[in-house]
Formats: structure tokens, sequence, C-alpha cells
């Protein structure tokens, strides 16, 4: 593993807390060498196979040289863009972590913000001129220059009710007025916050990674737990009235009936394990469809005993997310890929270690080798193909 800046050589000299105080979620910050030394370790060629693959999320926007002006195209790829226009366009891929161990290893430098709101690492090319216009994005980005210089320009405050060009393919802000205007080289890095208008082009061969973040909507959060919550009711339990009174206006919705179906939402939605059982599952599963990769054969807990006893390290799959929840009854919960697994009392302490990888050290794990739960429930994660054994050298 290569050596990852400091958090306040990547912060630019701020400590984390100044940080989070200032800017995170607040303003945008430049910051110049964050790190220092910083060359793409993926190379344009090793972009565009990655955008020839089935599962791997890739865009192509085409501002000239496309069928019309913005073009945007899907992958998965079949061109080998030789082809391509010598300017003004780009290609975007999401999850590079995923593929690429050098690019996961950069999320180590990311982790004084919880794991579970890291999103991906997207990696952009663009030739000269190449582009995705100005526009806002909804989430948190750290735009790392990787290769070749950027010029970015943004707009120092948020925008409120963004108007977006009418029909193009890409949506790009129709008034960009921008306060600031830098050139980014390898390693200087640029944050913003949500929804700050922002506009990078490139000023040669360009690399550029975002780490992007995850912060669901509230109507997200709101359809997709009540949809949790009513798969775990009864579905025979119905509204009933054996109470039924007779009423003289028929049409009338009563206010005890009101009250009867107040009863039944709120009811519903008032057990906390459930809510929180619920997000650490919603909130780890992947957004893209990961194909988990189980080992060939799963396998036994004693083998894999006798691997830890020999001294085997584990890892965290790559674009795994992995999130932990302590109750306050000790217990833990270890939440992986939507997946979730109780972790008693006297393993609870497990749980942030799995959780903190990429790297899990036997020693580490040596206190709870004795328990049966744990290595029942190890083996559970390995054979889901949530975590693996560290490849020998
Ligand atoms: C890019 O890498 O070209 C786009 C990144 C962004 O603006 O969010
Ligand atoms: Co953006």
């Amino acid at each position: 593993m290569r050596t990852l800046p400091k958090p306040d050589t990547l912060l630019g000299g701020l400590s984390i807390e100044a940080f989070l105080e200032h800017y995170w979620q607040k303003k945008p910050l430049l910051i110049r060498s964050a790190i220092p030394g910083f060359s793409s370790p993926v190379s344009p060629e090793q972009l565009m196979q990655l955008s020839h693959e089935e599962d791997i999320e890739a865009r192509l926007v085409l501002e000239k040289g496309g069928d019309y002006p913005w073009q945007l195209l899907y992958g998965p790829f079949e061109e080998d863009f030789h082809d391509m226009p010598e300017s003004h366009w780009s290609i975007l891929v999401q999850e590079v972590n995923r593929y690429v161990p050098e690019v996961n290893e950069l999320l180590e430098s990311f982790k004084f913000i919880p794991s579970w709101r890291i999103d991906d690492i997207m990696v952009s090319y663009a030739p000269k001129d190449g582009g995705v216009g100005a526009h806002i994005d909804n989430y948190d980005v750290f735009l790392l220059q990787g290769m070749g210089h950027r010029r970015w320009q943004i707009m120092n405050n948020p925008v409120v009710d963004a108007v977006i060009l009418p029909d193009l393919d890409v949506s790009i802000l129709q008034k960009f007025r921008p306060d600031e205007d830098w050139v980014l080289s390898p390693g200087d890095m640029l944050y913003l916050p949500p929804r700050i208008a922002h506009k990078g082009i490139a000023q040669d061969d360009c690399m550029t990674y975002s780490i992007g973040f995850r912060a669901p909507s509230h109507s997200e959060i709101l359809s997709s737990f009540l949809g949790y919550a009513s798969e775990q009711i009864n579905p025979d339990k119905r509204y009933n009235d054996p109470d039924l009174v007779f009423q003289p206006r028929p049409g009338e919705i009563q206010p005890d009936v009101l009250q009867k179906i107040r009863a039944i939402i709120r009811e519903a939605v008032k057990d906390d394990t459930l809510i929180d059982s619920w997000f650490g599952s919603f909130i780890t599963e992947s957004q893209r469809g990961y194909p988990q990769m189980p080992p060939d054969l799963p396998l036994k807990t004693d083998k894999i005993l006798a691997q830890l006893k020999e001294g085997r390290s584990m890892t965290r799959v790559p674009g795994v997310s992995y999130a932990f929840i302590e109750e306050p009854s000790g217990d833990a919960h270890l939440f992986a890929n939507g997946y979730d697994f109780l972790f008693p009392a006297p393993i609870a302490k497990a749980a942030p270690i799995l959780c903190d990888g990429p790297y899990i050290n036997k020693l580490n794990l040596s206190s709870f080798m004795d328990s049966q739960t744990f290595l029942n429930t190890l083996t559970e994660m390995i054979n889901e193909g949530l975590l693996a054994f560290e490849e020998a050298v």
C-alpha cells in the first residue's frame, strides 16, 4: 500500500475538526497538493477497458462530435476510443474503487467521514476541452486531479432553484456566473458541498477522481422504510370494525375511523429497532447491484479457524459498504451490502474491527476466536462474499 497523506495534508493544513466545522456541507475548499506526488493509478486505456465491462456503469458525454451537441451515451461501450474526436468529450466510470485496489486504497484517506456516507470513486477521462458542462450535484464531492490539468470554475453559493437548459441529454445550468477560477494539477483537490455550481474543462489529457458521498433523500428514506416495515406486518391483519354503529350520514369517514387508521400507521413506525436495522441494511446495500463473489466452494468454520491460526489476514471486499450499530444492550449489528449480522455483546467489539479494514489483522480478532457464534458469523460473511482471506503472496 502506498503512503497516503495524513488528514492535515489532505485537507490543506486544516485539522479534521476545522474542516468539518467550517467547510463540510458549508463551503468549497481548494487544496493544492492534497496528495503530493499523486499520479493516476489508472491509465486512460485502463479506464476505457473498464467501460467495456457489462457490470460497470460508464457514460460518454460528447459535447461536440456526437449526433447532436451534448449527446450522452451509456456503456458498456464497444468502441476502442481510437477514433474519437480530438477534443470536447469525456468518459466517466463509476465505482472504479471496486476494480482497482490502488483506487480503493485512496478511500483510506477519507476516513474522517463515516464510511456509510461514502458512495464511490468515479474516474473521468477527457481530452482537451472535454467536460460535462456547468452543473450541480446533490452530493458532497472531493474532485482529485489525477492526470493532466482541469480548469474548475465554481459559484460560491449553492444554487437554490436550478434552471436547466432544455432538451439536452445532460443537465446543464442555464445560468452560470463563476466566482472562482482555478486550474488543478495532479494531486490538487477541490471539495464541493452539494448544489455548488461547477464546471470543469480539461486543459489537456485529463483524469479526475470524484470521491462521491451519498445522502438519501427523505422521500427515498420513507419509501424504502415503509416498504420494509410493511413486509414485517402480518398480512392477515386488516381494518376491522366490530364496534360499528349506524351513522346517519353514510358518506362520512368518522373521527374514530381516522383515529384507528392513524394508530395503524403510527404503530408501524414506532419500533426504533426496526428503523435501525432497516437503515443499516438500506444504507450499506449497493446502489448499483453489487455482484457478490462468494468463494467457489463454501468454506467450513474449522477451515477458517485453522487459516486464522496460521496467521492469514482477511480483507474486506472492495466496493462493499460496511457499517455497524452498537445497541444500548451491548449487542452490535454489522451490516454489509444490505446483510444484517448480529454480534451479541460478548463479541460485539469484533464489529468495529471488521468494519474498519480494509485489512483485518488476525491479532485484532484473536480474543474472539474461542466464540463459536463469532466463527459462524465470520463463516457466513466469507461464504456470502463479504469478507475474504487476503491472497497469499
Ligand atoms: C468530471 O470528472 O468531469 C465530472 C466530475 C463532476 O463534475 O462531478
Ligand atoms: Co459534478
